[in-house]
């Protein structure tokens, strides 16, 4: 069987190095490793609408923005497809033959939508295409016969409510033309729930804790020195606690050993640095300035890369608009092969 990768963002910002560490690093080290057939990436602006609809300005100005992140993260529009979602309408006809197959309660257990409800202030006032987002995402994989989704944690209820709806619909139809996709999660406990600069939980935009990939390098020396780290920890001697503490989170997920001889060479990894400040003697400033030139490493080449690509948005656009005609034609087959099996093909 042949190995697809479909997975997308919402554009409704710039991506943070959250997105980067969950899930973007991860793609491009997928696409890189000349395993998959074919690779789709996608910018679900359609989905980005179900809780944005009042506000298509955003939407729209964050399509470049997104697809800027992607190309300097390096995703290569010569070895994936990147693509727009309303483009493909194919997804919405996919969509509304899907939701014969979900019952409400089902979409009502869904951790990540309940959640978002609540997170969202929606109450008893939740927009159907909101509450059904599920369904559509369960039709953006399955329109590629994607098996391998790359994604954040946060995702893992979408995967498998795809996964029921595709046993679902082959059973229903007798048919195999669906494929039940798996999610590819990153093994790094840090970087599957990498928290905000103030230490909560997650990075969100209204919380204003995200250092985002494009952010200037002032700025984010700036957020890095105003980090949670451990409140106890208030003179240099005393021992501080690693848990719950963000700076040593992050360097859990962005530093690799050979950092070490560059930016701070009395130690020679992590381990060193982290028992050196449960012993007490090391000050936050010092492991702060040390996680500013990790950051700064992993980051630059990035910066520079989105610099360059800044200059021509047109060139950014068409990359998009090849990728959404080539996705269209992909998803039109599999429409076909969806509605011959529900017996709707009345004129082929
Ligand atoms: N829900 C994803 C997000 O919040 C975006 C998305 C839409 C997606 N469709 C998808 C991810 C299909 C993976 C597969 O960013």
């Amino acid at each position: 069987m042949e190995k697809i990768i479909l997975t997308g963002d919402r554009p409704t910002g710039r991506l943070h190095v959250g997105h980067y560490v969950g899930s973007l690093k991860r793609r491009v080290e997928l696409q890189n490793s000349g395993e998959f057939d074919k690779i789709y990436i996608m910018i679900a602006d359609a989905q980005a609408l179900t809780d944005n609809f009042d506000n298509p300005d955003k939407v729209r100005s964050n399509i470049s923005n997104v697809a800027l992140d992607y190309l300097s993260c390096g995703l290569d529009p010569e070895k994936s497809t990147l693509f727009v979602q309303s483009y493909v309408s194919e997804l919405t006809e996919l969509t509304f033959f899907y939701s014969n197959l979900v019952t409400v309660s089902r979409l009502e257990r869904n951790p990540t939508v309940k959640s978002e409800i609540k997170m969202r202030g929606f109450n008893t006032s939740i927009p159907v295409g909101f509450f059904t987002y599920p369904i559509s995402q369960a039709a953006d994989i399955t329109a590629f016969k994607a098996n391998v989704v790359p994604v954040g944690e946060d995702q893992l209820p979408m995967i498998e409510q795809a996964r029921e709806i595709v046993r679902s619909f082959n059973r229903t139809y007798d048919c195999d033309v669906l494929v039940e996709p798996k999610a590819s999660i990153s093994t790094n406990q840090a970087c599957l729930r990498l928290p905000g600069t103030d230490g909560k939980a997650k990075m969100s935009k209204s919380l204003g804790n995200c250092i985002y990939l494009s952010d200037d390098p002032k700025d984010i020396r700036t957020k890095v020195m105003s980090m949670y780290t451990d409140p106890d920890h208030i003179r240099i001697e005393d021992p501080g606690k690693l848990e719950g503490n963000t700076v040593f989170t992050y360097l859990d997920a962005f530093c690799q050993d050979d950092f070490f001889a560059e930016y701070l060479p009395d130690y020679a990894n992590l381990q060193e640095l982290k028992d050196h400040y449960t012993r007490g003697g090391l000050g936050d400033v010092k492991v702060k300035k040390f996680l500013y030139n990790v950051l700064m490493e992993e980051l630059s080449p990035i910066q520079a890369k989105r610099a360059e690509l800044e200059k021509d948005i047109p060139a950014v656009m068409e990359i998009l608009h090849k990728g959404s005609i080539e996705a269209k034609a992909v998803a039109a087959q599999t429409l076909d092969q969806v509605k011959s099996a529900m017996k709707i093909n009345y004129f082929k």
